[in-house]
């Protein structure tokens, strides 16, 4: 099969600023010189975020990872997973054809990709929603025929099934992952006939299929907002690299920060003041051990004059002393692997001696009435987290609403395992809303029981 870049390309491609900085952070899990490495992840996210791999995007990716465009190209082409023709808005889907689902009626699954969708693989419908293809095994063969539908699989098909999940999907619905005959999982169709026990604890759904219908993010693309950035390495990409000297300045975009940190192109575009850009080096290189890095400039200047200006908290307002700061010093030491809190608390910046990241907000020794609120009603605020933020000392809804810019920055340098997670959970809008006594989607959720750990 010929595999070409379509006539019509887009002008021009952006990562999202949240995918931007998905892409930074996975740029930096290689050694220096080794940042092609990361190409795959980057075409595969610009593919999630598209539809499709455009030529601006692998162009785009080339020049991210200093490689010749003919190289990018060749990874681009060679994967078949990677499209490279427009595709359906609303799903793509993959029917796989090859002996076991051949020979249960993957030809009757083409058949209505070609009656519904377009008469020939790899063109949108009509009305631009879908588009098709025939792909080799997908590993579902107990299954079989199935068909990949965005990222879950439809198994267990038959011709009018896939007729419905077509409509349902046109309408706007996702119909749910998994065997789509009654089947759990690939147990015969007549029931277990062993290991029977296991039938009293089976939930509705098999585990990736109840995953997916969890997240919701059954056939969604990413955009960076759908779906959370879980990665460790979330935060190693050019802003928050442990080492900035280590770090590939590239184009001036991927050098703006924000106070917090994070990447805010829109803010920077508005030149908003609490935006820098930090200087693009001209000769698109690594910067020199002992030179500072892109975090070593007037953005972390702005971010430390803004702390020492700001009056140091030393007890809440009800008079409480604050947690002990040794106590915070001592935390905040090994959430930034080795380098010291200063003496008020304050966090250095990873590889930033001498800098803070924010203010320490205020503590409590114990909850108020030895009562705290359940802090896992936050959403991204697991058992681990909720103890984390006890043992920091705050255990109320109304804390957390209180936290300013630089407390929240300050919180999420301080959380170990997890940090930046308070900013991209936004707990301080959801901790407003259950402060005031009311319910988030998340919250009223939990409290229905819907969600588990
Ligand atoms: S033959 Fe279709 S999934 Fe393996």
């Amino acid at each position: 099969m010929l595999r070409r870049l379509h006539p019509e390309q887009p002008d021009s491609f952006a990562f999202t600023p949240e995918n931007q900085a998905w892409a930074e952070a996975q740029i930096a899990k290689f050694p220096e010189g080794r940042q092609a490495s990361a190409i795959i992840p980057l075409m595969w996210r610009a593919h999630e975020q598209e539809g499709w791999l455009t030529r601006p995007a692998i162009e785009g990716i080339a020049d991210m990872l200093d490689m010749a465009y003919m190289r990018a190209l060749e990874v681009a082409s060679f994967y078949f997973q990677f499209q490279l023709q427009p595709t359906g808005s609303v799903a793509m889907i993959q029917i796989c054809g090859t002996t076991s689902c051949m020979i249960c009626g993957a030809e009757d699954l083409i058949s209505v990709c070609r009656e519904k969708i377009a008469d020939k693989p790899h063109t949108v419908s009509a009305d631009g929603k879908f588009s098709w293809e025939e792909v080799e095994c997908q590993g579902a063969c107990a299954n079989a025929p199935m068909a990949m539908i965005g990222k879950d699989y439809y198994e267990d098909l038959t011709a009018d099934r896939l007729r419905e999940i077509i409509d349902e999907l046109a309408a706007g619905r996702v119909p749910t992952p998994g065997p789509q005959n009654g089947r759990f999982a690939s147990e015969p169709k007549s029931g277990l006939t062993s290991l029977k026990e296991f039938d009293s604890g089976q939930r509705k759904y098999n585990a990736s299929a109840q995953l997916a219908t969890d997240l919701g993010e059954t056939v969604k693309r990413i955009d960076g907002t759908e779906v959370p950035l879980l990665a460790p390495w979330r935060d190693m990409g050019a802003n928050h690299h442990p080492d900035p000297s280590k770090v590939v300045v590239r184009d001036a975009p991927l050098d703006i920060v924000t106070e917090t940190g994070r990447i805010d192109a829109d803010k920077a575009a508005q030149g908003d003041a609490a935006v820098s850009k930090a200087k693009p080096r001209e000769d698109n290189t690594t910067a020199p051990a002992g030179e500072p890095g892109p975090r070593d400039d007037a953005s972390i200047a702005k971010t430390s004059d803004a702390t020492e200006k700001a009056p140091q908290m030393e007890g809440d307002a009800t008079g409480t002393p604050t947690t002990e700061a040794k106590d915070a010093s001592a935390k905040s030491g090994g959430a930034q692997g080795g380098a010291a809190a200063t003496p008020d608390g304050k966090t250095p910046l990873p590889g930033t001696a001498g800098a803070s990241a924010g203010r320490k907000p205020q503590t409590l020794t114990a909850p108020r009435d030895e009562a705290a609120d359940d802090l896992k009603l936050i959403k991204g605020v697991g058992p681990k987290l909720e103890q984390m933020l006890h043992d920091m000392g705050f255990y109320h809804f109304d804390q957390i609403a209180a936290w300013t810019p630089e407390e929240l920055a300050w919180v999420d340098q301080n959380l170990e395992d997890f940090k930046g997670r308070a900013t991209r959970d936004e707990w301080v809008a959801q901790a407003k809303t259950l402060a005031a006594g009311g319910d988030t989607e998340f919250a009223s959720r939990v409290k229905k029981g819907e969600v588990y750990e």
